[in-house]
C-alpha cells in the first residue's frame, strides 16, 4: 500500500482529540495526567483503558486492544486503517493528499456508486409520483402513508421492466459494471445486465450523511421474497448501518425506538416518533447495537409480538447488554407491530406502551413460562428453576429483593423461601465467576502467543527485546546509537524484529518527531495493540542505558548460540535455556 506522506497524518491525527472521540461511546474520568474509561471494545464494568492525550493513544489493559486516533476509529468502524484515514480526513475537513492510482481507483468507484444511488432514488420517486404505473403510490395510500412521509423518506417505486433503470443510468453516462457494483443492476449470465429491483416500493437506506446507500424494496401482494434488499457493496455494509438513524439522531429523545420493519419506522415517524430505527432485514449485531448506544440513554425495543419476534428480542438484549445501553421492551397486545398497532389504536396509546414498557428483568422473568405445562409438577420445578437463574444474575442486591418479592407474589410461595435459594445460586454463581477467572488466567499464562509465535519458543529474549523496543518507542532520537549496538537479524521473534526496523527506518527518514501513526499501515490492529501494550508496560519503569545493554546482551547471546563462533559456555547455557523455556 502506499504511504501518505507523515506531515499529513500528523496534522490529522493534531486536529482530532483522542478524548473526545472516546467520550462518545464511553464515559472518560481523568486521572491525573491520562484518563480511564470501561473499554469499549470489550465489555467489562470497571475501567482498565487509559487514554494518553500527550500522544493521543490509548492501550486496555483489560483485553490488550491499543493504538492511535486511527486504530480507534478502525476498531469502532471496523475500516481498514486506510478508510480511518479518510473518515477522518472527511470529518475534520483536512483533504488527502494526492493518491495512489489504485487508491483513486476504489474512491473513484466509490463516489459512482454513491452517485448512481442518488441517481436511482431520484428515479424511483419520480417513478412513483410520474409513472404510468401508479401501482406504487396506491400501495403506500393503501397503508395510509400521507405524502409529507413519502417525501421525507423518499421512498419510490421500481417499474416492473427488466431495463428501465438500467437505461436510465446509462443516460447519465454510468456504465454498467458500476450499476453491479452499487447493487441496483445484476449481470445476466449472457453478459448483460439487467434492473436488480422490479415492481416493488423502494425504501432508500441514507447514512449519517445523508448519502443514499442502499435499497430495501417490497412486493406489492403477498409474493415472495416479500423484501429485497441491497447486497453489501462498496459503500454499504448490512451490518454496520440503521434504516431512519439519520433522522432519529436528531431527535429530541434520547430514547430510540428499535422496531423490526422499515414500515414500522416510517409508520412511528408519520405517528410523531421520529426516535424509531431498525436493522436491514438482518438480526441486530453487536456493532449496531454499539452505533445505537452512540445516540441513545435508552433503548426500546419494539419488535413484533410473534414467537421470532420475542427470540430476537432476548438476542438483542444480549448485545445492549455488553455495550451498556439500558433496555426496555415493549408489550404489545392485539396487534402483531407497531404499525398495525398505530393504525388500530392510534398514537397515544402507542405511546402509554411505550411508558408502560417493562424493563429487561421482566422480560426475562415473564420468558421463564415459555413452554412449561404449570399443572404439572415438572413444570412449576422447571419454572422455579429459571427463574432463580435470572433473579441470580441481578447484581444490584436492593433490585434483587424487590423482584424476588413480587416474583414470589406471582408463584405464590412464600418470599422468605424464594429469598434462601436465590441467595444459594448467587453465592454459587459468585464461586463459579471465581473458577472461571482464575481459569481464565491459568489458560492466558499457558496461551500461546498467536501475535508473536516466536516468543514461545523464545522467551528471554522476546522480553529483553520488548524492553528495546520500549527504550526506542521512549527515546527514538537515540535511534542510531541502537542501531549501532543491535540490528533487527539480532532479534528472535519477527513481530519485534519488524517494530524495530519500521520504529527505526520511520527515524531516518523522518529525523523529527515520532509516534506510532508513522508506522501504523505496516501493523494489523491486533498488531498495533501490542505495540501500544509495550510502550503502557514500560510506561512508569525507568529505562535506562544499562539495562538497554543487558537486553542487548541477551541477544547476542542467543545469537551466537544459533550459530557462528560460539564458545562451549554458550553451547551449554542455550542448551540450558531451551530446557528451560521448553
Ligand atoms: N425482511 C427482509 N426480507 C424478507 C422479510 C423481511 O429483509 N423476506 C426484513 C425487512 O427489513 C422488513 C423486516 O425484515 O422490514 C421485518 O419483516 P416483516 O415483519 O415481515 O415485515 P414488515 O416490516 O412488517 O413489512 P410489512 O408490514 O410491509 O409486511
Ligand atoms: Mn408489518
Amino acid at each position: 500500500m502506499p504511504r501518505l506522506p507523515d506531515e499529513y497524518l500528523r496534522r490529522l491525527q493534531d486536529s482530532a482529540s483522542i478524548v473526545d472521540l472516546f467520550s462518545a461511546y464511553t464515559e472518560v474520568k481523568k486521572r491525573g495526567r491520562t484518563y480511564v474509561c470501561r473499554c469499549p471494545f470489550h465489555s467489562e464494568k470497571t475501567p482498565s483503558c487509559t487514554i494518553y492525550p500527550e500522544n493521543q493513544s490509548f492501550y486496555c489493559f483489560g483485553c490488550g486492544a491499543g493504538g492511535s486516533i486511527f486504530t480507534f476509529i478502525q476498531k469502532t468502524e471496523n475500516v481498514s486503517f486506510m478508510d480511518a484515514v479518510r473518515i477522518l480526513a472527511q470529518r475534520t475537513g483536512i483533504e488527502l493528499p494526492q493518491q495512489s492510482p489504485e487508491e483513486q481507483k476504489t474512491a473513484n468507484l466509490r463516489r459512482r456508486c454513491l452517485e448512481i444511488n442518488r441517481e436511482t432514488a431520484n428515479f424511483y420517486y419520480l417513478n412513483l409520483l410520474k409513472g404510468p404505473n401508479r401501482a406504487g403510490l396506491q400501495y403506500f395510500a393503501g397503508r395510509k402513508l400521507l405524502p409529507e412521509t413519502i417525501k421525507h423518506y423518499g421512498l419510490g417505486f421500481a417499474p416492473d421492466d427488466w431495463h428501465q433503470l438500467r437505461d436510465h443510468l446509462r443516460s447519465k453516462g454510468y456504465r454498467d459494471e458500476e450499476m453491479v457494483a452499487a447493487g441496483v443492476c445484476r449481470q445476466s449470465e449472457k453478459g448483460g445486465v439487467y434492473d436488480y429491483f422490479r415492481n416493488r416500493v423502494m425504501f432508500p437506506i441514507i447514512d449519517l450523511r445523508g448519502s443514499v446507500i442502499a435499497f430495501g424494496g417490497r412486493v406489492l401482494d403477498d409474493s415472495k421474497p416479500k423484501y429485497l434488499n441491497t447486497n453489501d457493496t462498496p459503500v454499504f455494509q448490512k451490518g454496520s448501518n440503521l434504516f431512519s438513524l439519520n433522522f432519529a439522531k436528531n431527535a429530541a429523545s434520547k430514547k430510540i425506538l428499535l422496531a423490526e420493519g422499515y414500515m414500522d419506522v416510517i409508520v412511528l415517524n408519520q405517528a410523531g416518533f421520529p426516535n424509531a430505527v431498525a436493522t436491514l432485514g438482518t438480526a441486530i449485531t453487536e456493532e449496531q447495537a454499539r452505533i445505537i448506544a452512540h445516540y441513545a440513554d435508552e433503548v426500546i425495543i419494539s419488535y413484533d409480538s410473534d414467537g421470532a419476534g420475542q427470540t430476537a428480542t432476548q438476542r438483542a438484549l444480549g448485545h445492549f447488554s455488553a455495550v451498556g445501553v439500558p433496555v426496555r421492551i415493549l408489550h404489545m397486545e392485539g396487534a402483531k407491530d407497531p404499525d398495525e398497532y398505530i393504525k388500530k389504536y392510534g398514537a397515544e396509546q402507542f405511546r402509554l406502551l411505550i411508558e408502560n414498557a417493562g424493563d429487561a428483568i421482566n422480560f426475562r422473568l415473564d420468558r421463564c413460562k415459555e413452554g412449561l405445562d404449570l399443572s404439572q409438577e415438572i413444570g412449576k420445578n422447571e419454572l422455579l428453576r429459571r427463574t432463580l437463574r435470572v433473579l441470580a444474575e441481578i447484581s444490584n442486591p436492593l433490585e434483587r429483593e424487590i423482584y424476588i418479592v413480587r416474583t414470589a407474589q406471582n408463584l405464590e410461595i412464600r418470599p422468605e423461601v424464594l429469598r434462601l435459594q436465590v441467595d444459594k445460586a448467587v453465592e454459587s454463581g459468585k464461586k463459579f465467576a471465581k473458577r472461571m477467572k482464575f481459569r481464565a488466567i491459568e489458560a492466558q499464562s499457558l496461551q500461546r502467543d498467536e501475535l508473536n509465535p516466536q516468543s514461545n519458543e523464545f522467551p528471554k529474549e522476546a522480553k529483553a527485546e520488548q524492553e528495546i523496543i520500549a527504550y526506542l518507542l521512549r527515546y527514538p532520537e537515540e535511534y542510531e546509537m541502537l542501531w549501532s549496538i543491535v540490528q533487527p537479524d539480532d532479534f528472535a521473534t519477527d513481530l519485534h524484529r519488524r517494530v524495530y526496523q519500521a520504529v527505526c527506518q520511520a527515524m531516518q527518514e523522518q529525523q523529527t518527531r515520532f509516534d506510532l501513526t508513522l508506522i501504523e499501515d505496516q501493523f494489523s490492529v491486533e498488531e498495533i495493540g501490542r505495540i501500544t501494550g509495550i510502550i503502557a508496560k514500560y510506561r512508569d519503569i525507568e529505562l535506562n542505558r544499562d539495562a538497554l545493554e543487558t537486553c542487548v546482551e541477551v541477544l547476542k547471546q542467543k545469537h551466537k548460540a544459533a550459530g557462528g563462533d560460539f564458545t562451549e559456555e554458550d553451547l551449554l547455557q542455550a542448551v540450558a535455556n531451551r530446557k528451560k523455556n521448553g
